[in-house]
C-alpha cells in the first residue's frame, strides 16, 4: 500500500489487523500521535486523513489505500508553530500534554467546521470526543477560541474568504 504522512508518501507491508495508530507510532515513529485508551475515548489520537479528523485507534492502516494523512509532527515546526499550537501555547492550553496533540487536531477541525468567531458552548460540546486528565479544560477552550481566530487572520479558514 501507499499511503503519504506529512507530505511523504510511505510504502506500508503491514497486517490486515494492524491500526494507524500503531503504524504510525511503531514503523513511522511520529510518536507525537498518543495511545490512551484504545477504545475510541480519549481523542489522543486524533490525526487528519484526507482532511478530516478521526481517532486513528479506530482505523486500520488496511483503510489507508492512497491516503493523505497529517500528524502532529506534520503541522507546523518549533520555529513556526501553527497558530493552533501557537495558541495553546500562548493560552496555557496544556498541563501534562498527554492529550495535547489530539486536542490541536480536534481544534483544527472545531475551526474547520465552525469558523474563526466559534463560541465556548460549540467547542466544548465538540470537544465530548476528547478526554483530559489534568481537567484543564477551561484553557483548552480558550485556546481553541483563540487558535480558531488565528487561523481565520491567517486565512486558513474557507469561512472567511
Ligand atoms: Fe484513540 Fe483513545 S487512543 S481514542
Ligand atoms: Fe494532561 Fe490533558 S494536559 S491529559
Amino acid at each position: 500500500m501507499s499511503i503519504t504522512v506529512n507530505g511523504v508518501t510511505h510504502a506500508a507491508h503491514v497486517p490486515a489487523e494492524r491500526l494507524l495508530v500503531e503504524w504510525l507510532r511503531d514503523d513511522l515513529g511520529l510518536t507525537g500521535t498518543h495511545v490512551g485508551c484504545t477504545t475510541s475515548q480519549c481523542g489522543a489520537c486524533h490525526v487528519e486523513v484526507d482532511g478530516e479528523v478521526v481517532k486513528a485507534c479506530t482505523i486500520l492502516v488496511a483503510q489507508c489505500q492512497g491516503a493523505a494523512i497529517t500528524t502532529i509532527e506534520g503541522l507546523g515546526t518549533p520555529e513556526a508553530l501553527h497558530p493552533m499550537q501557537e495558541a495553546f501555547r500562548t493560552a496555557h492550553g496544556l498541563q501534562c500534554g498527554f492529550c495535547t496533540p489530539g486536542m490541536v487536531m480536534a481544534g483544527i477541525a472545531i475551526a474547520r467546521a465552525h469558523g474563526g468567531d466559534v463560541s465556548e458552548e460549540v467547542i466544548r460540546h465538540e470537544l465530548e470526543g476528547n478526554l483530559c486528565r489534568c481537567t484543564g479544560y477551561q484553557n483548552i477552550v480558550a485556546a481553541i477560541r483563540l487558535g480558531a481566530r488565528a487561523m481565520a487572520e491567517a486565512g486558513l479558514l474557507k469561512e472567511t474568504a
